[in-house]
């Protein structure tokens, strides 16, 4: 077998495709390794969502550069194969920019990546940005293992075009899998052990897939339909926008109990003058009136979201309408960026750009709020009891970790066969990342 290295930047999706690479590799006998010294593949799944990401690709590739020299002073060949949105976005350029580059691979011609790992192997150097009308993932193979919690793609690409994002260009239009192919994935992934199923797109709750008798299924059917698979003991899904929460969507909430009660929804800005510069499509009061019917749909659910400062033009009365808006609604965990222009897209050309001290001080502003408002719903857990998803042993002999419904890490002593159940656990201590406690009386 060949060694493959893979290093994944950036999102979930991401995640979820480098592992479908790896897989869809193994015939062409390249397998996992954990080092990228002596591999005969380095693949880097790269992401352009901000700038940052993409120099990292860089300074990466240039650090690959002697591995890739020494490998070929011992007679070996090293393959470099750069996949993901800075792929799609740069093209050919990566060729010309870094001469070690042998592969480069757009996000929806994953399938092709054997005959061009096969044609690079022969000393090509091939690029691969089609947008091909059919769906990826249906060409490429069945994963052949899940783990107890795993990403399943159901949707990609958007036709949001907020101006400051760069994903309706990498990732290209929205499309959506057809129901029964999701049913048919979930099906397999719980035989194989998934007990917890995270729904991935880039716009998840946009999905508008083929229903299984003909007719379209959005977001809300879709899980109802996944939570009669008995093994799926928990549902959760990423990334969502605020307009494209339909009722059927906020029902679910209320009606199933697999699905978790915690929701990553990205408002971005907390001002009406920002959002609608940003294309968002709706407003701050639309947002809070959405998280008022998910929150009465489901006492409980807990909030986490996206939020861009010093966006072209966001005044000191803009970011403390931002500030204010944190402040109404609450989140137990939040992301928070500066602004960053990324070439091609609208918000990029303004000549109001923010300057970087600006951006600098509210960043820390909204993460010194965001940071205390996550200490406080995590401090909110001593003494509770409750429900842990088991996933993998943990750090110390006879503890195994795993996760609330809210998404918090949980470690606690607990014997490995509850590895893959869902059990009671009384919430003794908080530390930095993560709770832990004691597995309570009813599941020791
Ligand atoms: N600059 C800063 N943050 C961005 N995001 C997307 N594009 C940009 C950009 N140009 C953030 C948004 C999005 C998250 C995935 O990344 O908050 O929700
Ligand atoms: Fe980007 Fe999300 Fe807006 Fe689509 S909805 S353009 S992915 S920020």
């Amino acid at each position: 077998m060949k060694k493959l290295f893979v290093k994944t930047y950036g999102c979930q999706m991401n995640v979820y495709d480098s592992a479908r690479m790896a897989e869809a590799l193994a015939p062409s006998d390249y397998a996992l390794a954990n080092s990228a010294s002596d591999a005969d593949m380095i693949l880097l799944n790269t992401c352009h969502i901000r700038e940052k990401a993409a120099e990292k690709l860089f300074s990466d590739l240039g650090r690959l550069a002697p591995l890739k020299a020494r490998k070929r002073r011992s007679g070996g060949t090293m393959i470099v194969a750069v996949a993901g949105c800075v792929a799609q976005a740069e093209g050919a350029e990566i060729l010309r920019r870094a001469k070690n580059v042998d592969v480069v691979v757009g996000p929806q011609s994953y399938h092709r990546l054997p005959a061009l790992v096969a044609a690079a192997e022969g000393g090509a150097r091939p690029v691969e940005t089609e947008f091909p009308a059919e769906s990826k993932f249906d060409r490429l193979p069945t994963r052949s293992r899940a783990g107890i919690s795993a990403f399943l793609s159901i949707q990609e690409g958007c036709d949001r075009f907020c101006s400051f994002c760069v994903v309706p260009y990498t990732r290209g239009a929205e499309f959506s899998r057809p129901a029964r192919a999701v049913i048919d994935e979930a099906c397999r992934l719980a035989a194989q052990g998934a007990r917890e199923l995270t729904l991935l797109g880039q716009n998840v709750n946009a999905y508008h897939g083929e229903a299984p008798d003909g007719g379209t299924w959005g977001l809300g059917r879709l899980i109802r339909a996944l939570a009669e698979i008995p093994e799926v003991l928990r549902l959760r899904y990423t990334t969502s926008h605020p307009a494209d929460m339909d009722d059927e969507l906020v029902a679910a909430h209320r009606d199933e109990p697999k699905l978790m009660p915690f929701l990553h929804l990205p408002v971005q800005s907390g001002s009406d003058r920002v959002l609608q510069a940003m294309n968002r499509r709706h407003r701050a009061d639309d947002y809070r009136r959405t998280i008022e019917r998910l929150r009465t749909a489901r006492s409980d659910l807990a909030l986490s979201s996206d939020f861009i400062v010093g966006f072209p033009g966001e005044s000191d009365d803009d970011f403390a309408a931002t500030l204010a808006l944190v402040r109404e609604v609450g989140f137990a965990q939040a992301f928070s960026f500066k602004y960053s222009a990324r070439p091609g897209t609208p918000a990029a050309t303004r000549d109001d750009q923010v300057p970087e001290p600006v951006k600098a001080a509210r960043l820390a502003a909204l993460q010194t709020l965001l940071t205390e408002q996550q200490d406080r719903f995590n401090a909110g857990f001593a003494g509770r009891t409750i429900a842990v998803l088991f996933e993998k042993r943990g750090r110390h002999l006879g503890q195994l970790a795993g996760r609330s419904p809210w998404l918090q890490a949980v470690h606690v002593a607990a014997p490995d066969a509850l590895l893959g159940s869902v059990a009671a656990v009384r919430v003794a201590a908080r530390e930095p990342n993560s709770l832990t406690g004691a597995l309570s009386e009813a599941s020791a």
